[in-house]
């Protein structure tokens, strides 16, 4: 399976602690940022989130900070919906009710540890459907 993985400074190397611990699993696609140096993470949010918008890709996952610049960026786009996870529950709660295709990961905010415990989860869980899949369709505006 094919990911699309994103980071602004802050994320950066938990983007890169990701990659290696599943790049047996998964293949990723890396849109940066590639260093520490300082970046506007609605630059690679934006990226990211028209390939899962536009079906490019299932899955996306951005890290920044606190996950919120991303996920506001990412919410904004048609089909996608952008779920900010801390820990394992939250992570799992976001892609089986909420049918999350994006999960964002507040770097600042949590340990190595958790984060890769986050990914693990999510793209281990299904979406449930039923009372959940009738209000995932209840979230579109348009
Ligand atoms: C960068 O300093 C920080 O603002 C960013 O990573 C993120 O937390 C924004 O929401």
């Amino acid at each position: 399976m094919s990911i699309v993985i994103g980071c602004d400074h802050a994320g950066f190397s938990y983007k890169e602690a990701i990659k290696k611990e599943f790049s047996t699993k998964f293949e990723f696609k890396d849109l940066g940022t590639h260093s520490k140096e300082s970046v506007d993470y609605p630059i690679v949010a934006h990226s990211l989130s028209k390939l899962v918008s536009t079906g490019k890709f299932s899955i996306g996952i951005l890290i920044c900070g606190t996950a919120n610049g991303v996920a506001m960026v990412a919410n904004k786009y048609h089909n996608i919906r952008a779920a900010v996870a801390w820990c394992r529950e939250v992570a799992q709660l976001g892609r089986s009710h909420n049918h999350a295709n994006i999960l964002c990961l507040p770097a600042r905010h949590m340990t190595l540890a958790e984060a890769k415990e986050c990914f693990h989860v999510f793209l281990k869980t299904q979406p449930l459907p039923e009372r959940h899949e009738r209000r995932v369709k209840q979230i579109t505006l348009y």
